[in-house]
């Protein structure tokens, strides 16, 4: 079943979410339906929060983009309470977008090696190394899941830039080609 996604400057994108235990009710299929709502809006990751739930899980599958990343070939991913160690300081500027910020795309500052860890569905751990434009996928998801977006890294003069643009997805003034969910409106 395809969710509808959570926009920018709904709450529920800025809540820090809560580890995932092993009697979370009906896993696999909140799972199912995070990758359904992920390939019908066109992205390679998606959030709990942004499907309206403070919960730590994300699904990824990046192998859309790996033409220009072969770091991002076949690799599909469900991060059930994942944890990113940063392994290098280095930090590499690429643009990045997000379902929940539709019609932008910013170039974020993120370090290109990272080990994972994490349980799958079925609560097995894993760990792995992961380095380019798959480590900043993995960065910009678990960044969801502490109540950040890939907005709060740019500048000050960037964010101004497009304020605009944002006030808009706030106001619910926009088009999307998915299923979305708007802020609630401010009363006044
Ligand atoms: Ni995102």
């Amino acid at each position: 079943m395809k969710l509808p996604v959570y926009l920018y400057g709904h709450p529920v994108l800025r809540n820090i979410s809560q580890p995932v235990k092993a009697d979370y009710p009906d896993l696999k299929m909140l799972v199912a339906n995070m990758f359904e709502t992920m390939y019908a809006s066109e992205g390679v990751g998606l959030a709990a929060p942004q499907i309206g739930r403070n919960d730590r899980i994300v699904v990824i599958d990046s192998d859309p983009v790996g033409e220009t990343f072969p770091e991002c070939v076949g690799r599909k991913f469900t991060l059930i309470n994942p944890e990113i160690t940063i392994l290098d300081g280095d930090p590499v500027s690429r643009a990045e977008g997000c379902l929940s910020l539709p019609g932008l795309s910013e170039n974020v500052s993120r370090v290109e090696h990272i080990l994972l860890k994490w349980v799958d569905e079925d609560f097995n751990s894993h760990e792995e190394e992961l380095s380019g434009f798959l480590a900043r996928i993995v960065q910009h998801e678990c960044d969801h899941l502490e109540g950040k977006l890939y907005i709060d890294h740019i500048s000050l003069i960037r964010k101004q830039l497009i304020r605009t643009k944002l006030h808009n997805i706030v106001e619910g003034r926009i088009r999307c080609e998915y299923p979305v969910k708007f802020a609630p409106k401010k009363r006044k």
